[in-house]
């Protein structure tokens, strides 16, 4: 009898296919409407109305030309792709960004960029363009000249032509307008570097679309880690919507101090450098006449909070990253991880109801949000040079 009872056990598990291994949670409306949020991706192309060579081919080539071109910088060495390098997530593998000197903030990833509505860790560029003026003329970054852009583009052949073909007329005399139009050439081609498809968009677009079969292939460590996520970590506040980012800012406790006694304000200094900007979008380079990409730069405000803020960074490719936070304090996901689970109340210094407390976090919950974590990364297809720009 008991044989016979063990020679069915054995028959049935030598019935159970391997893929039984794979299975779905439970799901509920709610989490699958959360879990939708993240989508779609990828999203349509960016069209930048401040920005007049935003998504043409012309201006996308000579921003390609341009970011790689060591000339834009003071000492003829310095190009965009020295710390945005294509082979590293358009960052530079390092903590810290180095230029000229040490800087005391990491070098972003150029990643889906283009999505942002606020630029730099402190959003003090209200456009991609406005950003992108920054480093040029920085003396601790590329420490270039407003003359030095503007007869590169009038000079140069290969660059003067493409200016011509993607602005549709010769440079002129106006060295400021030309080293703004350069810097809108190099955001349209930063508006091109969007992620691939990942494990996790294929899952939510199965469980979105109710197909049970395909969400099941997304691994059960994933599910539990996404669940997570988007319930109890209360991650998808401030990480929302497809780039895992609402694009403002936040304090989540990492240390502002720059060095003793010298701190970084963070938000509170974007804020202060912003309306000063020749370049935010109320001023003359705007070329959106309508004026209707106005309303965030004119009714922004500054708070005592914004002390300490730092952008919400998008999650997509973070584990491809080397080091994370505004000062690349942390060096892992796991201890990014640690620090949420750990995070000292104190240290936080919001008003009213913290959206960031100590979640504690089981050793399995650990791995399980970095599991999940891990799952918004793709292998980027390999690029190939550029082609000449006037051949
Ligand atoms: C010396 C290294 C260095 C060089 C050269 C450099 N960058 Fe950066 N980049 C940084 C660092 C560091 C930051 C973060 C700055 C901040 O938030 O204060 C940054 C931030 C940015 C951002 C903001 C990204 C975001 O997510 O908001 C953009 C866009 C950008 N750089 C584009 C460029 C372009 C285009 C060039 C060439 C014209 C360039 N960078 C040259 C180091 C560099
Ligand atoms: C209050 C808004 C907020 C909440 C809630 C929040 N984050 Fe963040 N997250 C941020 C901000 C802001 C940063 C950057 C902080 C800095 O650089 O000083 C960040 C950084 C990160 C980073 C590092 C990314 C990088 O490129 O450096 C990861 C990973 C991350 N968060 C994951 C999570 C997870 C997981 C949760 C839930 C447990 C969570 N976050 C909850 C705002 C938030």
């Amino acid at each position: 009898m008991r044989r016979l009872l063990l020679l069915q056990v054995l028959l049935l598990a030598a019935f159970v296919p391997p893929a039984a291994a794979q299975q779905l949670l439970d799901w509920s409306a709610d989490e699958v409407r959360a879990v939708g949020r993240h989508g779609p991706w990828p999203p349509p192309p960016v069209r930048d109305p401040s920005n007049r060579v935003s998504g043409t081919p012309a201006g996308i080539a000579l921003g390609e030309h341009l970011f790689n071109d060591p000339r834009l910088s003071g000492n003829g060495q310095m190009s965009c792709a020295i710390c945005h390098q294509a082979g590293r997530d358009w960052s530079d593998g390092r903590a810290k960004g180095f230029g000229t000197v040490d800087l005391h903030r990491r070098t972003p990833s150029l990643w889906n960029v283009g999505y942002a509505h606020w630029f730099g860790w402190d959003g003090a560029g209200d456009s991609l363009w406005a950003q992108t003026i920054r480093p040029i003329e920085d003396p601790q970054e590329m420490g270039s000249s407003v003359a030095r852009i503007a007869g590169l583009l009038r000079d140069d052949k290969d660059l003067a032509c493409g200016y011509r073909r993607a602005f549709g007329g010769a440079a002129g005399n106006d060295d400021e307008l030309l080293l703004v139009d350069a810097a809108k050439a190099l955001a349209a081609f930063q508006e091109t570097l969007v992620t691939p498809r990942t494990r996790f968009d294929a899952f939510r677009d199965a469980l979105v679309a109710g197909d049970r079969a395909a969400s099941a292939r997304y691994p059960l460590s994933e599910q539990r880690g996404l669940k997570l996520f988007v319930g109890t970590g209360n991650c998808d506040t401030c990480h929302f919507g497809p780039r895992f980012t609402n694009g403002e800012f936040g304090d989540v406790g990492i240390a502002f101090f720059v060095r003793p006694g010298e701190v970084d304000s963070g938000r509170l200094g974007g804020l202060a450098r912003l309306p000063g900007s020749p370049f935010n979008l109320l001023g003359r380079y705007n070329d959106d006449a309508s004026g209707a990409n106005t309303a965030r730069t004119r009714h922004v405000q500054r708070l005592h909070t914004n002390f300490g803020e730092f952008r919400v960074p998008s999650l997509r490719q973070v584990g491809r990253s080397t080091a994370y936070m505004h000062d690349g304090s942390i060096a892992t996901l796991e201890e990014v991880v640690r620090h949420y689970a750990e995070v000292n109340p104190d240290r936080l210094h919001s008003d009213g109801t913290p959206l960031v407390r100590p979640l504690g976090l089981s050793p399995q919950e650990r791995t399980d949000l970095v599991a999940f974590l891990r799952s918004l990364d793709a292998d980027p297809p390999r690029r190939a040079p550029p082609p000449p720009l006037c051949p």
